[in-house]
């Protein structure tokens, strides 16, 4: 593998590879903080435009979904946007899955063969490489704001994961045996994601990107064990409906939607 150090971020570097009109336009770079979910969401209470992009090298608190931490150390990429939406009209639910979406793409764009699991982490082959934090401020009927947090493992050695991730956890570099910039990366995530967000989403709906997601979503048609915070479903996960539901038919042909849960496949 080659060496990470020919990766490295720099304000210059990400402000001259972002060809985005409002995502990453206000820009802020750190080497290392706590997590750039929290630091967006000061800079989101101070009045930070939307689109503004909180970026770190490595993360010290990586938040994870379900109030698990995420392993975040230099090499990968951690991000967060700042999104009002006043600017934009995506709900959260669909949001996650609009940039679900994006990363899938810029990942097989750099050669990296990716898919997604409902409803908001991506794997290569059976490994998890990378997952979206969607937070936000307000609820259904006014949202002030979100944050949408990426974490993708990026340039990581296995064997710097700690013994337990190393069995589930995987890197893009691991799996395409050499180091991806991670400029160059981000960069191309955000675009396709503004594309979503101000073109398909507002002109067709969530319909076609639904669409697009579900290519990437190798886990369907599979035996799948659901963890919601009440109950276990086991069954084929069948479908995402419109709304982001999971649904699971049970050995009784029960179709269950989860719109909320941790998925694992059964074999
Ligand atoms: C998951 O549990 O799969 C979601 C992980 C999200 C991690 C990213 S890394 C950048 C952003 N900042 C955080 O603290 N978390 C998200």
């Amino acid at each position: 593998m080659g060496s990470l150090t020919t990766d490295t971020f720099t304000e210059a570097g990400l402000r001259e590879h972002l060809t985005t009109e409002k995502l990453g336009k206000s820009l802020y770079y750190f080497p290392s903080l706590d997590s750039t979910n929290i630091v967006c969401k000061e800079l989101a209470e101070k009045g930070a435009p939307h689109g503004a992009l909180v970026i770190a090298d490595a993360q010290t608190r990586g938040r994870g979904r379900l109030g698990r931490t995420w392993f975040s150390p230099a090499g990968g990429l951690w991000f967060s946007l700042l999104l009002r939406p006043n600017e934009m009209r995506v709900s959260p639910t669909h949001l996650t899955f609009l940039a679900g979406l994006a990363l899938a793409q810029a990942c097989t764009k750099n050669g990296v063969n990716a898919s997604l699991r409902w409803p908001n982490d991506l794997f290569v082959g059976a490994k998890k490489a990378g997952g979206i934090l969607t937070e936000s401020k307000g609820n259904g009927a006014s949202f002030d704001y979100f944050i949408l947090g990426i974490g993708l493992n990026v340039n990581i050695d296995l064997d710097a994961f700690p013994k337990e991730l190393q069995e589930e956890a995987t890197s893009l570099s691991i799996e395409k045996k050499e180091p991806i910039s991670r400029t160059q990366l981000l960069a191309y995530t955000l675009l396709l994601l503004e594309k979503l967000i101000v073109g398909i989403y507002p002109k067709q709906g969530f319909g076609p990107i639904l669409k697009l997601w579900k290519k990437y979503a190798s886990f369907l048609g599979t035996q799948v064990r659901v963890d919601t915070s009440t109950e276990s479903i086991e069954g084929e996960a069948v479908d995402v409906t419109l709304t982001g539901a999971l649904a699971v038919q049970d050995i009784d042909g029960i179709i269950h939607e989860i719109s909320c849960g941790d998925v694992r496949k059964l074999w």
